[in-house]
């Protein structure tokens, strides 16, 4: 089978070395890729939301199916472009149409969807400018901290969470007025949940589904969880509070009404499915969906999958998933992602990249790398996701920051304390 993988971060590079595994997959294409898919298969030089360029890159390698790394082209709808296409409606794409993709397109169309089948989560209401005054008196009636969600794609960063009412209220007009341009039309806010935090993953043919290991992330920039919000800092797997009797809550209330309530809409979901979970007391709460795999919880999560991928691959796109074997590890999986100084701020980009080759019994997934000249050169915010499998997490996170340690570039820096709330 030759598949094009869509995306360029440690996700895809993630999803390129489990595929690689597969007896079943004879080339691979990755659009654009990065420095480290460059090993597993062709990167090509086009853009995911690029679907024309797509459609060319497709064709033109014979393909047999498509996988999706990022949302941004589910949410524009490469699954519907491809199956309305007379050329490329026999290619099958992994990820949803676009009306599932919603689920993380629009956050005001997930608490909806939430709402009409019972899946638990936040209290909440959704306003527009012309419901300013509206929007004030239900922050009133919250308590704080306070949620203001942009409905729409916002790089990450549509989410605001002020401690005082005025400052709710301020950003609260300051979004509805442009601050996230079209995606803060609309602005959902929400009640505040405390607990802990966990993401959740299955896959899904549109009828079965297969949960994945489920994983933890580290979303802040700074060690204890402080300073601003990153695409992510690292992630673990398993999360030991995610005993038997949470997954099986977060199963029966959360993604069987999910799966179904998708099939009952006849929304055609043939991909991945994220849940943001937050456990409050054991009971388990939405806080988002995404329509694709989590990064860096991917870079875990692949390490401790036991499937054939392009197998479960094939029976998404065939409707036979339930047929397919898909266990867990018992081992557990660690990541540690390296990233630019700076970041999230504006950091530098091309600086060599040097102790690669000192890495060991760790896996260095790239995220934002490009190669020149025979160098690796940091080329994102991102750049390095050290993964590491062992039998217990503490092992699996040691071998994870030896590689950090070993890995070097001008402005390197890592969260040293990855996994460590969960650590008994
Ligand atoms: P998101 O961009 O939707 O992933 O949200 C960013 C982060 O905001 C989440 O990972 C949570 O830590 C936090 N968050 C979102 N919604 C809530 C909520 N209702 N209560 C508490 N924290 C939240
Ligand atoms: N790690 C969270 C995300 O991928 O959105």
């Amino acid at each position: 089978m030759k598949i094009l993988l869509l995306g360029s971060g440690g996700r895809e590079h993630a999803l390129a070395w489990k595929m690689r595994q597969s007896k079943a997959l004879s080339q691979l294409f990755i659009a654009p890729g990065n420095a480290g898919t460059a090993s597993l298969g062709v990167n090509v030089a086009v853009d995911p939301n690029d679907f024309a360029a797509v459609k060319e890159v497709a064709l033109r390698h014979s393909v047999n199916m498509v996988v999706v790394g990022p949302e941004e082209p589910l949410v524009r709808g490469v699954f519907d472009y491809f199956a309305s296409d007379d050329a490329l409606k026999n290619i099958p794409v992994i990820g949803p149409s676009k009306k599932g993709a919603m689920l993380e397109g629009s956050k005001d169309f997930a608490k909806q969807f939430m709402a009409k089948y019972g899946i638990p989560t936040a209290r909440y209401k959704s306003f527009t400018r012309s419901s300013l005054a509206d929007g004030f008196a239900f922050l009133e009636s919250l308590a704080p901290p306070y949620v203001l969600k942009a409905d729409g794609l916002a790089a990450g960063k549509g989410v605001l969470i002020p401690d005082s009412l005025s400052e709710a209220k301020r950003l609260l007009e300051e979004m509805l007025s442009g601050m996230f341009g079209a995606a803060s039309q609309t602005v959902v806010v929400e009640e505040f949940l405390s607990g802990v935090e966990l993401s959740v993953f299955a896959l899904s043919d549109g009828k079965s589904y297969k949960i994945l290991p489920e994983a933890k992330d580290y979303k802040r920039i700074g060690e204890g969880d402080t300073g601003p919000n990153t695409g992510g800092m690292g992630s673990v797997s398993p999360v030991p509070f995610a005993t038997p009797e949470l997954m099986e809550k977060v199963r029966t209330r959360i993604v069987e009404p999910t799966i179904g309530g998708l099939q009952a809409e006849g929304v055609c979901y043939k991909g991945f499915l994220f849940f943001g979970l937050i456990s409050a007391g054991g009971e388990p709460l939405v806080i988002e969906y995404n329509v694709r795999m989590g990064d860096p919880e991917t870079e875990s999560v692949m390490l401790r999958l036991d499937a054939d991928l392009v197998d479960l691959f094939d029976g998404v796109a065939k409707g036979n998933l339930a047929e397919r074997a898909c266990r867990h590890s018992p081992q557990a999986a660690a990541s540690v992602v390296c990233v630019s100084g700076g970041y999230p701020g504006s950091y530098k980009k091309g600086a060599a990249i040097s102790g690669l080759e000192n890495v060991r019994e760790c896996i260095a997934f790239h995220a934002g790398t490009s190669a020149a000249d025979g160098k690796i050169l940091t080329a994102g915010g991102r750049v390095l996701a050290l993964s590491s499998t062992a039998p217990t997490l503490p092992l699996a996170l040691a071998k994870a920051y030896d590689a950090a340690e070993k890995v070097e570039y001008e402005g390197k820096y890592f969260r040293r304390d990855i996994g460590k709330d969960v650590l008994p």
